[in-house]
């Protein structure tokens, strides 16, 4: 017999993909209905659900519609629901926000109304889906975005969504100081149950570009002086234990895939549930990609969801949570 040239591989990882059955059985990471939550768009005023070129699959809800999209969510068995609205008009100040019949306010009363406690309806709290020059907070006579002025209507929407039925508000202007003066405001205004999502490490990004169609808004500028540096992910860290600290229930970390270091690394640091955010461009290019053939959707969809929960994500906001749950095992 010929003398072998080598020894043949004694560890051989492949045992443990030979089966479907066996891939399952040592899978470390899945992604649950109940972890996923849909993010929803409500237009004030609106007739029909209007399509949102940028984000194929994704509308502009009306009242009516939004119920409906709602109570499927529920058997479908998602974790909860974030709602925008989309006001009929803007002003400098997003005083539609703060309007107990505006569209956001009155959305979350329908909503609740519709599933009861059966999700989590969760509502964004922040002034850009009401500016007309579609920041974050109000603006000082040089055009700043100014902080504190900003902090106190924070303060004000905040009751607002409680009142209207938020069982979770989400403060994702990256103002200083907005979760304390959020959490402050609820408690003083009798809504201690009220608990808080907030955008802790949430960064000036290009994939939030299809979002602006989404909730009609027109920035002028950008957004660089509060949302957070892509080059930095200690930042990122240090904004969550911030925010933590001021008594922030969970943290999220926005967007999702580009970021999944900084996921990581708050993951490690702080022991809050942590959401993450596949936001409107990382959907927008999966499902574009796949309009041409180039990529398949559904398997897309399941590698990024799977991937952003085993950095650590507790919690995924995605616009695909419905048309992926009926696909998780
Ligand atoms: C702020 C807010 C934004 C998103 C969620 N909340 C826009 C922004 O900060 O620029 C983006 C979500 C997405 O892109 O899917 N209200």
């Amino acid at each position: 017999m010929a003398t072998p040239r080598f020894h043949l591989p004694v560890v051989r990882p492949r045992r443990l993909r030979a089966t479907p059955a066996m891939r399952r059985l040592v899978a470390e990471t899945s992604v649950r209905p109940q972890q996923l939550v849909l993010p929803v768009f409500v237009r004030e005023g609106a007739l029909e659900p209007t399509a949102i070129s940028s984000m194929p699959g994704v509308v502009q809800h009306t009242r009516e519609s939004l119920k409906s999209a709602v109570v499927e969510a529920a058997e479908l068995g998602l974790g909860g629901v974030m709602l925008f609205g989309v006001p009929a008009a803007k002003d400098a100040e997003g005083s539609g926000a703060l309007d107990p019949d505006g569209i956001l306010n009155r959305a979350i009363a329908d909503v609740r109304g519709e599933i009861g406690d059966d999700l989590v309806v969760m509502a964004d709290l922040c002034l850009d889906e009401f500016t007309s020059h579609g920041h974050c907070g109000v603006l000082d006579a040089r055009g700043r975005v100014d902080n504190d002025a900003t902090l106190s209507i924070y303060a004000d929407m905040a009751r607002c969504l409680a009142e209207a039925g938020a069982h979770t508000v989400a403060p994702s202007g990256m103002m200083d100081g907005q979760v304390a003066v959020v959490r402050s405001a609820l408690d003083i205004a009798g809504h201690s149950d009220v608990s808080i999502l907030a955008y802790s490490a949430k960064y000036a990004s290009a994939f939030f570009g299809p979002f602006r169609e989404a909730v009609n808004s027109s920035l002028e500028g950008d957004r660089k002086t509060y949302q957070q540096d892509p080059a930095n992910a200690r930042e990122g860290v240090r904004e969550a234990l911030i925010d933590v600290e001021e008594g922030a229930d969970m943290v999220m970390v926005k967007p999702a895939l580009a970021y999944l270091d900084v996921l990581r690394d708050i993951r490690e640091a702080v022991d809050v549930p942590i959401a993450a955010y596949q936001v409107s461009g990382e959907y927008a290019m999966i499902a574009a990609a796949a309009q041409n053939g180039w990529i398949d959707r559904e398997a897309a969809l399941l590698e990024s969801l799977t991937s952003i929960r085993r950095a650590g994500a507790d919690v995924i906001l995605t616009y695909a949570a419905a048309e992926i749950a009926p696909l998780l095992g």
